[in-house]
């Protein structure tokens, strides 16, 4: 046989492109693309249906270390099996620092979260909570090492940096060609709302939401981007969630800032009113930042995926279980929405609610869909062309999606997480089969992939176009 695998009939999708082609895969590379190839080992038929390049989180979080009781569900081993029978092939979670420490330790000691348990490939984004004078110093060789993106803070006590300190990091991302990421919220008008409600008694997970309006996230926003006017560097603003903060981005690009941005499907599938219309404590399953906002703004971030404001989809999969003392009842105890830890799973449900919603319900095109969930994210991230299209030399990473009508139910998830916000949504397709560097992981509902065969992947600089003004020609 000339190939280990040859997938057959294959309507193949990239960001660009769709066609059909049978798939020659040699070594975990894709070796030949073309109709009658030849004869591989094993063969799969994919019978016309779609076949896309696997999905890259390029935002989820995963075995962080976070001060106890609370302790993240999913580690690498659950968190990637996860990812694979969800279609995704790469993830990219983060190596937070802590206070005092130094960045070296904090990938080092993620590196060990991280071995041996990996079921598909990973990088790792930094967080950087502490910028000292020997932080700036050591950061451009991790850059150069492959960590070549990095996460701030603008809120979160122990997280959160100053304006000065973001252009101190913003300058060596100019200087290095990294990608800064932003978490853009306004944390003295969360502390000062927070406050207020917390005087009235408004303390249940509802109020999460009332503490972070969109207002905090927009001010943020516009922070940032003169941040990153000012220091001349691109940012990725992640987890943007409705119309306020996407106007800033659009704002920028008129000016011709190159503004990259980030959503997520809780943008799209989830409102306010799922962290509780009274006082009961179920809503905590739902506290993430910026919280949901409304179906209006959900309108908006639709229009924003399929008209270019939107860079990258993520799932920003932050795993807390709902009835747990490591989790959204810290200690046991139902908490003020302050003590909640902030963050929903949905690291297996990106693509498929994408895909259903977007691809199937006619909002997006397939390839705007390739290019939000894999091509832009390796391109963002250093991984591209290895990762993110399907093409000769490309890892062969792919999924063969399977347009069987179903319902999202959490026990047919693979994370550790015990629930899913999205349960009871109903799918139209699914990721059937995924690929991960030629081997199966994923076979219709069964996990067949393996801990430890993940490879960690040093990155390039990004390799994305500055953007114009896409996202703004048509509002
Ligand atoms: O609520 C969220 N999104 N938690 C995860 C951490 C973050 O800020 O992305
Ligand atoms: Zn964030
Ligand atoms: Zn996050
Ligand atoms: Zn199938």
């Amino acid at each position: 046989h000339t190939f280990d695998l040859v997938i057959r009939n294959a309507h193949a999708a990239t960001a660009s492109d769709t066609f059909k082609c049978d798939i020659g895969i040699q070594d975990g590379r894709i070796a030949q693309l073309g109709l009658g190839i030849a004869s591989g080992s094993k063969e799969i038929d994919a019978q016309g249906a779609w076949v896309t390049p696997g999905g890259i989180d390029g935002h989820c979080h995963l075995d962080e270390p976070i001060p106890p009781p609370l302790r993240m569900a999913d580690n690498f081993e659950t968190g990637t099996r996860s990812a694979a029978c969800g279609g995704t092939t790469t993830i990219i979670p983060f190596a937070v620092q802590r206070k005092g420490q130094s960045l070296r330790e904090a990938v080092s000691n993620y590196h060990d979260r991280a071995q041996d348990l990996a079921c598909i490939d990973y990088g790792f984004h930094m967080i950087i909570t502490d910028p000292s004078e020997q932080v700036l110093q050591e950061l451009p060789g991790l850059i150069d090492e492959g960590y070549t993106s990095f996460k701030m803070y603008m809120t979160y006590e122990d997280m959160k940096l100053n304006d000065h300190q973001i252009l101190d990091l913003l300058d060596i991302a100019r200087t290095k060609n990294a990608m800064a990421m932003v978490h853009a919220e306004n944390a003295d008008c969360i502390e000062w709302l927070t406050r207020r409600l917390e005087q009235q008694e408004r303390t249940s997970p509802r109020y999460h939401a009332h503490s972070r309006p969109m207002l905090v996230e927009r001010e943020a926003t516009h922070r940032a981007i003169s941040l990153s006017e000012l220091a001349g560097a691109p940012i990725m603003i992640v987890h943007v969630s409705g119309k306020e903060a996407m106007d800033q981005i659009r704002w920028a690009r008129n000016q011709g800032i190159t503004i990259y941005a980030e959503t997520c499907p809780q943008y799209l599938f989830l409102t306010e009113q799922d962290l509780g219309c009274d006082d009961r404590y179920e809503g905590a399953r739902c506290v993430c930042s910026p919280p949901p906002r409304d179906k209006n703004n959900q309108q908006f971030v639709w229009q924003g995926l399929s008209d270019g404001l939107f860079t990258i989809f993520s799932s920003d999969h932050a795993p807390f279980s709902y009835d747990s003392p490591e989790g959204k009842k810290p200690g046991g105890k139902q908490v003020p929405f302050r003590r909640i830890p902030n963050g929903i799973p949905g690291l297996e449900t990106r693509l498929a609610l994408l895909f259903s919603y977007g691809v199937l319900d006619g909002k997006l095109s397939i390839n705007r869909f390739v290019e939000l969930t894999s091509t832009n994210p390796a391109k963002a991230y250093g991984l591209h062309p290895r990762k993110g299209t399907i093409a000769i030399g490309a890892d062969a990473d792919l999924v063969i999606w399977s347009e069987d009508p179903q319902t999202i139910q959490n026990i047919n998830l693979h994370h550790a997480v015990d629930y899913t916000p999205y349960e009871g949504i109903g799918l139209r397709a699914a990721p059937g089969l995924t690929l991960s560097r030629g081997q199966i992981v994923y076979d219709h509902g069964t996990f067949k992939g393996a801990a430890g065969q993940g490879q960690f992947l040093r990155r390039t600089a990004p390799t994305l176009q500055p953007i114009h003004s896409p996202g703004s020609e048509n509002q």
